[in-house]
């Protein structure tokens, strides 16, 4: 008996490395629908492998992003502020807006205009997030491409001697809302801002591989070391960490959903046009306490 075409299943996923440092597009699969088991381990299965995944012409509202994080884990629910509005809905939300756009002289989302350095999310929270979300939905003419350091490979290019220093140590992660510059501790009391002493080699509790936990934006200080010595390693680690060989640059194109491994990675933004505007929809999953 004829099979009509209609009755064969034509599209299956597809799992493309985007750069030998990482990343993978992940084709033949539309957001707007509810995935089978096998396709969400799939999924799954090539996130912790490629540490960041790109699914590129999505068209999805706010409910289908909201099932397509759910696949990865927990959603995490912002709690809505007071004093204003939060985009997604009347109540708590699961999202943010990573945009420049200002409407009547107020900001309606977060992180501005222009360049950020390397970091994790939320490494100076006590459970940092396991993944974010950031699905495009206005881009600048040129820039504003997101970086993203591969930190399990960081780890093994360590120099031996400075590896062996490191080990069993902490690292006091730091956020003060700055996206380009250090934190001078010595100017900004610790106390006053946001803070949470991490391994600064953490064992990724997804894959059990080891991963280097640093970023030029967030670590300020290596326990048990002084300034100096605190410094002149941070600053070989930072180097180490963005090395152009281990760093993806995900050039945007409207309707990419890009999900990363915040455990396994860190990320940048690079500069765009000021005058035009960038809109992307952020959510992100709930992490864990990360161990040596
Ligand atoms: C973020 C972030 C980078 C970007 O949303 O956490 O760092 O390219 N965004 O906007
Ligand atoms: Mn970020």
């Amino acid at each position: 008996m004829a099979m009509s075409v209609e009755a064969m299943p034509v599209k299956t996923m597809s799992v493309t490395p985007l750069s030998p440092a990482l990343g993978a597009a992940i084709t033949g699969v539309d957001l707007r629908k509810a995935l089978d088991d096998a396709t969400v381990k799939a999924i799954n299965d090539a996130f912790d492998r490629y540490i960041v995944v790109v699914f590129r012409d999505q068209e999805l509202s706010e409910a289908d992003q909201v099932r397509a994080a759910g696949y990865f884990g927990k959603v995490h629910i912002r709690r809505r502020p007071a004093n204003g509005r939060t985009p997604g809905g009347e109540y708590d939300t699961p999202f943010m807006m990573v945009t420049n756009i200002v409407e009547n002289g107020k900001p309606i989302g977060s992180f501005g205009d222009g360049e950020m350095w390397f970091h994790h999310d939320t490494s100076y929270y006590p459970q940092p997030h396991r993944a974010t979300f950031l699905y495009a939905m206005k881009l600048t003419s040129s820039g504003g491409e997101t970086c993203f350091a591969n930190m399990y490979k960081a780890y093994e290019n360590i120099p031996q001697p400075l590896r062996d220093r490191l080990e069993g140590r902490k690292v006091l992660q730091v956020h003060d809302y700055k996206r380009r510059e250090r934190i001078d501790l010595g100017k900004v009391g610790v106390a006053n801002i946001q803070h949470h002493e991490q391994p600064i080699i953490i064992t990724h509790p997804a894959t059990g591989k080891k991963a280097l936990y640093i970023s030029r934006l967030m670590s300020a200080r290596i326990e048990g070391f002084s300034a100096d010595e605190s410094e002149a390693a941070l600053e070989a680690l930072f180097d180490i960490s963005e090395d152009p060989a281990i760093v993806y640059e995900h050039e945007w194109r409207l309707g990419d959903l890009v999900v990363w491994d915040n455990w396994a990675s860190i990320h940048a933004r690079k500069d765009f046009p000021r005058d035009e505007p960038r809109l992307m929809r952020r959510c992100t999953i709930e992490g864990r306490a990360l161990g040596f």
